[in-house]
């Protein structure tokens, strides 16, 4: 199976895709998680994309693109099926993956759309903490606030992007590019909508219910 969780900044995809890849098997291809290693590892390429993502902007199609149609030709990709996290999130990054896909016999079983108000968002993403080391997304407002990982023992941290000024400046992204994806899908492919205004384990379970009818 392939399949793309799709949804604005602090929607809830990373919690969500913990969960599936670890109930289904499939690859995470998160691109915010790729680009977040290429910036502190300081590679040329995590050296332009810092400049956009600091701003709250889209890091330009032909990188992220160049990164995807890497990772997804890989063996444990091709065998396992990919979960797709935070790509595409444009048109031309969506026709790019589809012809990527078809040129291994493969196509996107299904995308499901997380949906969630836009007021609970910048409260979320304001309140997320992550581990650098095992990359587990926590909530000071409902998990507490700690220093250490209660998983792995790494560093808890706040991402760089995660104040309110630039959590806004994404959701702008998100409202002027990555939403026009809803009816791209909803025309060419296989488009679920869940509520994601409800529990971690309540939004899970519809997810999961998805996939199972597809497997
Ligand atoms: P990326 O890392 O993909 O960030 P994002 O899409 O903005 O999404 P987030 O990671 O902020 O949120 P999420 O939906 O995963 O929510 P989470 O589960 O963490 O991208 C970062 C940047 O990289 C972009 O701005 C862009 O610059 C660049 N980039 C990445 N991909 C790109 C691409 N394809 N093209 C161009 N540029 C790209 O949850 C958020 C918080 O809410 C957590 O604290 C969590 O604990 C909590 N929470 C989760 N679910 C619930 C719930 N149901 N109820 C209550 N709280 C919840």
């Amino acid at each position: 199976m392939n399949i793309m969780l799709l949804g604005a900044p602090g929607a809830g995809k990373g919690t969500q895709a913990a969960r599936i890849v670890e109930e289904f098997g499939l690859v995470h291809l998160s691109t915010g998680d790729i680009l977040r290693k290429a910036v502190a590892d300081q590679t040329p390429l995590g050296l332009e994309a810092k400049r956009h993502m600091d701003e709250g902007g889209l890091v330009p199609d032909e990188v992220v693109i160049g990164l995807v149609q890497d990772r997804i030709t890989q063996p444990d990709a091709l065998e396992r099926g990919v979960l797709f996290d935070g790509f595409p999130r444009t048109i031309p990054q969506a026709d790019a993956l589809g012809a990527a896909l078809a040129e291994s016999g493969l196509a996107l079983d299904a995308v499901v759309s997380v949906e969630v108000d836009p007021e609970a968002i910048v409260a979320r993403i304001t309140a997320r903490r992550q581990c650098r080391g095992c990359g587990k997304i926590f909530n000071v407002a409902t998990d507490g606030d700690f220093a250490v990982c209660t998983e792995c023992g790494g560093e808890v941290y706040q991402r760089d992007d995660d104040t309110e000024a630039t959590v806004r400046k994404r959701l702008a992204a998100y409202d002027e590019q990555t939403s026009k994806l809803i009816p791209y899908y909803a025309e060419h492919g296989t488009l679920f909508t869940v509520d994601g205004n409800r529990s971690p384990a309540d939004v899970y379970a519809s997810i999961s219910e998805i996939l199972h009818d597809l497997a």
